[in-house]
């Protein structure tokens, strides 16, 4: 375990990550399988940590963003499939042929470039095909022809899959999610009259995965729902798989002091006391990614929930206790204490963003515990 020498620190429960993904592979047909997305650190989660879990817990392939994610999961001795997301420079195929990573492309002169190279072996690719999402892929029936023709006599190249990406699986309303998988199926229709070799096909995210099972054709991409956080609140309430948050945050009170009233805490005296009050100071500030938005949002001490008063430092946050508290005491910012709760839809909901955006943001600073007897690490 890494030497910690400030008490503030996220635990990443293992044994939840193993159950959501247990959880959803007993939804699935036996033909549909698992790409666990490990994308961002795993989601500011760990992504060795979370990838080896996944796997022990019956995903077939993974999913990052960049390059550097999918050789940091190689460099860890990984060697299940790992497709990137993201646009890689053709000038850079040359190691992820090497370290036998899948490619995303979408564009004819991507592929005109990368038919020049000369690899060990034929580098993987997976055509990405944009059927409302908006961000890359192949829009028309034409592009798809130009693209799918380009590739035919590439022969350092193999195509194992083609896939799509939906905007709206997660809401009320899927008007929009039925749009994209009729545009999904025209395209499918096109590209299978050209193309006769097979290929794995892919639309599902979390949402689309829990919500239409049996219609994920080869695998679903598992992202957020992985990690134990519903893809939406409606979704929440759907709760049609019950998933557990794995992440949790927590620091200890390093200061406890008593004020009188009128006398104001932090930058820009923002918070000024009306009466004698309990004050402890806490090891994380914005660098963290506590942000300082979060001021007047609360946390766990002793079970129960304190308000962060005054702006949040760069390293520090103070908080208004209801009595005084031994400096060691634990601080729950994100989690579960004494049955009361912070989960992260509410720090979300607080910041008026998604779930997803807070674990991504707490910095490397803030060490990631893992515990759990599904914790491929524990020995
Ligand atoms: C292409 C692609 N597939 C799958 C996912 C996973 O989505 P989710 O986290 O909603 O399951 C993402 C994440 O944004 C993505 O970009």
């Amino acid at each position: 375990m890494q030497q910690m020498y400030r008490d503030t620190w996220a635990e990443v429960n293992l044994d939840a990550i193993g159950h959501n993904v247990r959880q959803m592979i007993q939804q699935l047909p036996e033909k549909t399988k698992m790409i666990a997305v490990v994308k961002a650190d795993g989601y500011g989660h760990g992504a060795v940590e979370v990838a080896e879990t996944a796997i022990a817990s019956g995903a077939s392939a993974l999913a990052v963003a960049i390059l550097e994610e999918a050789l940091e999961l190689r460099n860890a001795g990984i060697t299940v499939p790992i497709l990137v997301f993201g646009w890689v420079a053709p000038v850079d195929t040359p190691i992820a042929a090497e370290h036998d990573l899948t490619l995303t492309f979408f564009q004819k002169d991507w592929i005109r470039q990368v038919k020049s190279y000369t690899f060990p072996r034929p580098l993987k690719v997976q055509m990405a095909w944009d059927t409302g999402m908006g961000r890359v892929g192949v829009r028309t029936e034409s592009e798809l022809h130009t693209l799918t023709e380009e590739l035919m006599d590439a022969a350092n190249m193999r195509l194992t899959g083609v896939y799509t990406h939906f905007a709206t699986a997660d809401e009320q309303d899927l008007t929009y999610f039925y749009k994209q998988k009729s545009r999904f199926q025209t395209l499918w229709q096109a590209f299978s009259e050209l193309w006769n070799k097979p290929v794995a096909v892919h639309t599902g995210n979390s949402a689309a995965s829990m919500r239409f099972p049996d219609e994920m054709c080869h695998f679903i991409r598992f992202g957020i729902a992985m990690y134990g956080l519903y893809p939406s609140n409606i979704m929440k309430q759907e709760n049609v798989i019950h998933l557990q948050q794995a992440f949790s945050l927590n620091s200890r009170l390093i200061h406890v002091k008593e004020i009188e009233a009128g006398e104001s805490i932090s930058y820009g005296v923002t918070y000024t006391s009306e009466a004698k009050e309990w004050i402890g100071t806490i090891p994380i500030g914005y660098a963290d990614g506590w942000l300082r938005k979060l001021q007047g949002f609360k946390v766990l001490v002793d079970g129960k929930y304190m308000p962060i008063v005054g702006k949040i430092c760069m390293d520090q946050t103070m908080i208004r206790l209801d009595q005084a508290y031994p400096v060691g005491t634990i601080v729950t910012l994100i989690g579960k204490q004494n049955g009361e709760e912070i989960g992260m839809n509410d720090v979300a909901g607080y910041l008026d963003t998604i779930n997803y955006e807070i674990p991504c943001n707490i910095s490397k600073r803030v060490p990631r515990i893992y515990t759990g007897s599904d914790n491929p690490f524990s020995n």
